[in-house]
């Protein structure tokens, strides 16, 4: 089904109100390949007909099967590894000397936003089974959200094709966390029981969530208009706790933030930790964008 140049402004609009994806001229392609055949399941003759259907909002199966196919869900486990390694030799050692001193001793609150698939929520699992031998003594749990309905459905299976399994998992973790499953690999209980999964827009009030000690959001704000990129990093900040670590993609950067994340480095890795009042402290609500000097 062809795609009228008239119609790619308003088909833009919906997904921009959907998911907060940034659509322009260049994605016409992309809109065709991924919202056709939806338009065509639904008996609809064009993306105009699409776009009205589906905002009048009776159908959530619609805006779900709309968002499920224009959301690239392109992950792999242990995705560009310098963060496992700052997760691994920096974060995880640097919040167990820290929470030592809390009433909280062996707890670990850890989000992985945009989690696509799960590679990402597992990878960090396995990196903490790694580094916790008595794990099982502690009270750990990794929050994995993702807009895409479908892809959080494969995640909470934890089944991966052998490809998906040799793009990135390290080949002395794969017989320790995952077994053979037919022709497929499962993720073992042991990680996956680390991990809860959750259907979540980050467009939406990030209310309710945290307060977490990490937080991986990586290869998503991209999508974003600036504007939305930065009011997403803004909510996020206001989930994590004063001494968190914050994990974005490689090629991203919160330099346009100003004060509210510190950069750090870790070999090749890069990391931020918020500089916010922690949760329930008035100054957040009354300054939520005021710097904080660090403990
Ligand atoms: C390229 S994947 C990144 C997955 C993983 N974080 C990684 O780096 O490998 C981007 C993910 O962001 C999700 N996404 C896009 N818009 C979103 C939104 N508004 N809220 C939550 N997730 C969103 C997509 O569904 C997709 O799974």
């Amino acid at each position: 089904m062809k795609l009228a140049s008239a119609e790619v402004a308003s088909v833009a609009g919906l997904v921009m109100d959907l998911c907060g994806i940034l659509l322009d001229e260049s994605k016409g392609y992309l809109i065709e390949s991924r919202l056709a055949p939806i338009a065509q399941h639904h008996g609809l003759g064009s993306y105009t007909e699409l776009v009205q259907k589906a905002r009048v909002g009776y159908d959530q199966q619609l805006l779900k099967q709309i968002v499920d196919a224009i959301t690239t869900n392109e992950t792999l486990f242990f995705r560009d590894e310098s963060p496992f390694e700052a997760l691994r030799h920096k974060a995880i050692p640097e919040l167990i000397d820290a929470k030592s001193k809390t009433a909280f001793p062996r707890r670990l609150r850890i989000w992985s936003a945009a989690c696509s698939t799960g590679q990402e929520p597992y990878s960090i699992a396995m990196t903490l089974h790694e580094l916790i031998p008595d794990i099982h003594a502690w009270d750990i749990s990794i929050h994995a959200t993702d807009i895409c309905a479908a892809a959080i459905e494969q995640a909470s299976h934890g089944v991966y094709s052998a490809f998906e399994v040799e793009r990135g998992m390290k080949p002395q973790y794969l017989d320790r966390y995952l077994a053979r499953h037919n022709s497929n690999w499962k993720v073992r209980d042991e990680v996956r029981a680390l991990v809860a999964f959750q259907n979540l827009n980050l467009m939406s009030p990030l209310t309710g969530l945290g307060p977490f000690d990490v937080v991986f959001c990586r290869n998503v704000a991209i999508y974003f208009t600036p504007e939305g990129r930065r009011s997403v990093f803004q909510k996020i900040a206001q989930t994590m706790t004063r001494d968190g670590y914050l994990f974005v993609g490689c090629a991203e950067s919160l330099a346009d933030l100003g004060p509210q994340y510190t950069p750090h480095h870790h070999c090749r890795g890069m990391y931020y930790r918020p500089n916010m009042p922690p949760l329930g402290d008035p100054a957040r609500a009354n300054n939520a964008s005021a710097p904080l000097a660090r403990r």
